[in-house]
């Protein structure tokens, strides 16, 4: 085991996905020391090989981060009674009636308690509805002996990562902080201060959750609203991409948001139901979140819908060969939670319609327990199908390929934009 020498400067991060593994990555590389634990043992071992779980890591981004002599990991908690602050990074999931499922954060907090120590922080960076830190967390801890904002300190402090974009570096995200108490807050500040390029303390943790809805939730709104723009634009023959570019020339007042085969990923499409959730018990009906879950429902549907009508009519649907372009819930990742595309392809599937799919950062996909495979993009598997389906626009496909040699596509993201056509191009 690694000493620490500084447990100042020392860490525990729970939770090794998308969100944890950048913040492991951020606190090695500003000196400190980091316990990085996972339930999941295959995580683990992928690590310890030095191999990358991560379309944003490689492995030798891996091995970096061990090359630093302070990283160490393993499923255990044990480990957290060495370290300053804990920070937690699990999933915050929906069961199966849409309600919020808390059992991971819970688990963690719940495991973490046998090596808590007095004057310890902990950072909830879990996406979850206002009031969670507060009304689930904290009871928690105090029935425990514990005097939250004495002798421990909880703040909630939302991530707000992209994975896939590169644009904005993580420690140039400005970081929200809340704590349950000022003191919460001010420890919280005091340890952003020196891994984030600017903090925004907020009054609460509440206030700080409440953040982080309401920016998932104006993106579900909005790209909804584009979605339903856009079926009514196809309807009168408008073509919304235009529209949305003219748009975009307002210098103030308009954001353009686009449409698409429909919103994935474990944020945009859960968070706001959580949100909903919470609101129910204030007997307030967010309406809109509501109407747009189902507006994003039911895009899989009208892509098949939109698709059937541009293929040739004489030919049979189980004759019919689709090949799709991207498969995870968004470009230059490796993610496939609640992406649209699997269901746009299950229900191709279940009309014995023939589906085949290329995606870079995919190699395989089980759906309706059929195994499928990336097949590789050269001109005579492009050629060979009716139709190329564009649903994630990666930046790394030949999109001029595709429209030279696919008889026609059907492009849901406007990614063969600026690409010389044939008239072969279908957008949606
Ligand atoms: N992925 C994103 O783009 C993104 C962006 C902002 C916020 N978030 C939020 O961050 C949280 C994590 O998301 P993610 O995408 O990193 O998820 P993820 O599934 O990639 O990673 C979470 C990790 O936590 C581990 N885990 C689950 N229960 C655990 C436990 N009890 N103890 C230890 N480890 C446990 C899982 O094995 C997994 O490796 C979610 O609340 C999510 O909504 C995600």
């Amino acid at each position: 085991m690694i000493k620490i020498n500084n447990r100042e400067k020392s860490v525990s991060i729970i939770g090794l996905g998308y969100v944890g593994l950048p913040l492991v990555q951020l606190f090695l590389e500003k000196n400190y020391y980091v316990y990085g634990i996972d339930i999941d043992y295959s995580k683990i071992e992928k690590l310890i090989q030095r191999k990358s779980y991560l379309s944003d890591f490689t492995d030798k981004d891996i091995t970096k981060l061990f090359e630093t002599g302070r990283f160490m990991i393993g499923t255990n908690y044990d480990l957290i009674k060495h370290v300053n602050t804990i920070i937690i990074t699990v999933p915050t999931p929906l069961d199966h009636e849409n309600n919020p499922n808390l059992t991971a954060l819970k688990h963690s907090i719940n495991s973490s308690i046998p090596y808590l120590k007095k004057g310890q922080l902990i950072i909830i960076e879990s996406s979850t509805y206002p009031g969670t830190t507060e009304e689930e967390i904290k009871p928690v801890l105090e029935k425990k002996g514990f005097k939250i904002g004495e002798d421990l300190f909880l703040v909630y402090s939302p991530e707000r990562i992209d994975p896939g974009q590169k644009e904005y570096k993580l420690q140039d995200v400005p970081k929200i902080i809340g704590g349950i108490t000022n003191r919460c807050t001010d420890k919280g500040v005091k340890l952003y201060e020196t891994i984030f390029n600017q903090v925004v303390p907020v009054s609460s943790a509440k206030v700080a959750e409440m953040t982080k809805m309401v920016e998932n939730t104006q993106r579900l709104i909005n790209i909804s609203l584009m979605n339903e723009m856009l079926a009514l634009s196809d309807k009168m023959n408008i073509n919304i991409w235009e529209v949305i570019e003219a748009a975009s020339t307002k210098p103030y007042g308009f954001t353009p948001y686009y449409p698409g085969p429909g919103i994935g990923g474990h944020c945009i499409p859960i968070d706001p139901l959580y949100l909903l959730w919470k609101a129910r018990q204030s007997s307030i009906d967010l309406q809109l979140i509501s109407v747009s879950k189902q507006v994003n429902d039911n895009m899989p549907m009208y892509l098949i819908n939109r698709l059937i009508k541009i293929l040739p009519n004489n030919k049979p649907l189980n004759l019919v060969k689709i090949l799709v372009i991207g498969i995870t819930y968004k470009k230059n990742i490796n993610d496939v939670r609640e992406s649209p595309a699997l269901l746009f392809m299950e229900k191709l599937l279940s009309m014995d319609v023939k589906v085949d799919y290329h995606d870079p950062y995919v190699n395989q996909i089980t759906i309706q327990d059929k195994k499928l495979f990336s097949i590789e993009l050269n001109k005579e598997a492009i050629n060979s199908h009716d139709c190329t389906v564009i649903l994630t626009d990666h930046q790394n496909i030949p999109y001029q390929n595709i429209v030279d040699y696919s008889p026609m596509i059907f492009d849901t993201r406007n990614a063969t934009k600026g690409f010389t056509n044939k008239g072969n191009v279908f957008l949606l």
